[in-house]
């Protein structure tokens, strides 16, 4: 679990406010949930044999003796918020989210036992149209921000009746080849054989890479459904490479799933995931709404965001406003004020000190410009400005004209 400083939170400020906007541009509306659910609601819709639900959530009984969770991800609230609200069944709902999520996993580079997400989750739309938007969505927030280099991956699961017909025919290979596999992989065998195909171990991709593909045990309208969804991403530009072996971590997947991924941040290179979970709403209490969402992981998209060198939203201020001697202590904060008035961001010197120990401070903290208040410009009724990153001459502002000046500067500059 990290702490999240100043510094470090540039480029997390960046993601969230480019990708709202993105979401925003897409009708998706934010939700808050809470971050404890019963720990039955994970169990029942992340699967009980999943590696989440089996060994990774922070569960407790409280003081009723309720069993509750840390939420390992935001899928199973929205859904049961959804269901508890009545909102899916106005049809339609386009929600995202952002916040902490909770995993007890074995922490590595990107890999973290509190981690963020941002996720969206659109309910109510059975058709391959929605599942284009959503990849086309997650596109445009890799290209609005910057980013290069991401692969996506897709592939369909089928229905969970063609998935079962595929299950045993995969239970059937790898019993056939059980001395071939890992003992994590025997212990899948009986209750989730398709996380086999999802094992890194290098002694077992020669009997993964032989085994039945997903791809032919799909059912006619998964087949139709992924083929739409092809040629909408062809007809978009975009490019991905179908991996049938893509079969992701929990349970209630269906048909599409995609993962966006990258080679430059190691082992865990998955930087957003997600899929569609038609059964989900049903199987937790709610009437049938075919549903479909992606999450990101926030700590894994900044990283990669850093090695491609691409800066945050600075917090730096614009102006720092030096003041020395009583008269200017008081009249600085009327002058600071107006410029923040102009829509300036002003930190005032605190503390006192000599003009020198104030300048530096001015230039730590990562200022433009300096507005110097001292004697002489409090006798003359005006400041002196000057600017902290270029070697150009200070000036002598009128009091009263300081905020205006500057606003238009830094205009200019931005
Ligand atoms: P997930 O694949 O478990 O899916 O997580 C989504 C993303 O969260 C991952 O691709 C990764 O970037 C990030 N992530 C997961 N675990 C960690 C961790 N321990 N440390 C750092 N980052 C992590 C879900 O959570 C689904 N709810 C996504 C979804 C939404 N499917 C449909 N709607």
């Amino acid at each position: 679990m990290n702490d999240l400083l100043p510094e470090r939170l540039e480029r997390w400020q960046r993601v969230e406010r480019v990708a709202r906007s993105v979401f925003h541009a897409y009708g998706y509306r934010e939700v808050r949930l809470p971050i404890l659910e019963k720990t039955e609601l994970f169990a029942r819709s992340i699967g009980q044999h999943t590696d989440i639900v089996e060994k990774e959530m922070y569960s407790f009984a409280d003081r009723n003796g309720d069993k509750l969770s840390l939420r390992p991800e935001g899928t199973a609230g929205v859904v049961r918020a959804g269901i508890q609200s009545g909102d899916f069944r106005s049809q339609l709902q386009r929600w995202w989210y952002a916040g902490p999520m909770f995993r007890h996993e074995r922490p590595q580079r990107g890999r973290y036992r509190q981690f963020y997400q941002m996720g969206v989750e659109a309910f109510g739309v059975p058709g391959p149209d929605i599942d284009a938007e959503l990849v086309v969505m997650s596109a445009r927030l890799w290209r609005s921000l910057g980013l290069k280099d991401l692969n996506l991956e897709i592939n369909s699961l089928g229905t969970p009746q063609s998935r079962e017909v595929y299950r045993q025919a995969l239970v059937t290979y790898f019993s056939a080849h059980e001395s071939e596999l890992d003992a994590d992989s025997v212990r899948r065998l009986e209750h989730n054989p398709l996380r086999i195909l999802d094992s890194k171990n290098p002694d077992m991709q020669a009997v993964i890479q032989a085994a039945p593909s997903l791809l032919d045990f799909l059912d006619q309208e998964s087949v139709e459904h992924f083929g739409q969804l092809q040629a909408s991403l062809d007809n978009a530009g975009i490019t991905y490479n179908v991996n049938p072996r893509l079969v992701r971590g929990l349970d209630y997947y269906v048909r599409t799933v995609f993962e966006w991924t990258t080679q430059s941040l190691g082992a865990q290179g998955t930087v957003c995931a997600g899929g569609r979970y038609d059964g989900l709403v049903v199987q937790l209490g709610g009437k049938p709404t075919p549903a479909i969402g992606f999450a990101l992981g926030m700590e894994r998209l900044v990283e990669l965001m850093s090695e491609q060198q691409i800066p945050g939203d600075s917090t730096d201020p614009a102006v720092f406003m030096i003041m020395v001697g009583d008269a200017a202590q008081i009249r600085g904060i009327a002058v600071a004020e107006e410029m923040r008035d102009a829509g300036l961001q002003v930190q005032c010197n605190c503390n006192g000190g000599s003009f020198k120990a104030q300048m530096k401070r001015a230039d730590r903290s990562g200022a433009r410009y300096a507005v110097i208040l001292g004697d002489d410009e409090m006798a003359a009724n005006h400041a002196t400005v000057k600017p902290l990153r270029h070697e150009v001459p200070q000036q002598q502002i009128a009091m009263g004209s300081v905020a205006r000046y500057l606003a238009e500067k830094l205009d200019q500059i931005d």
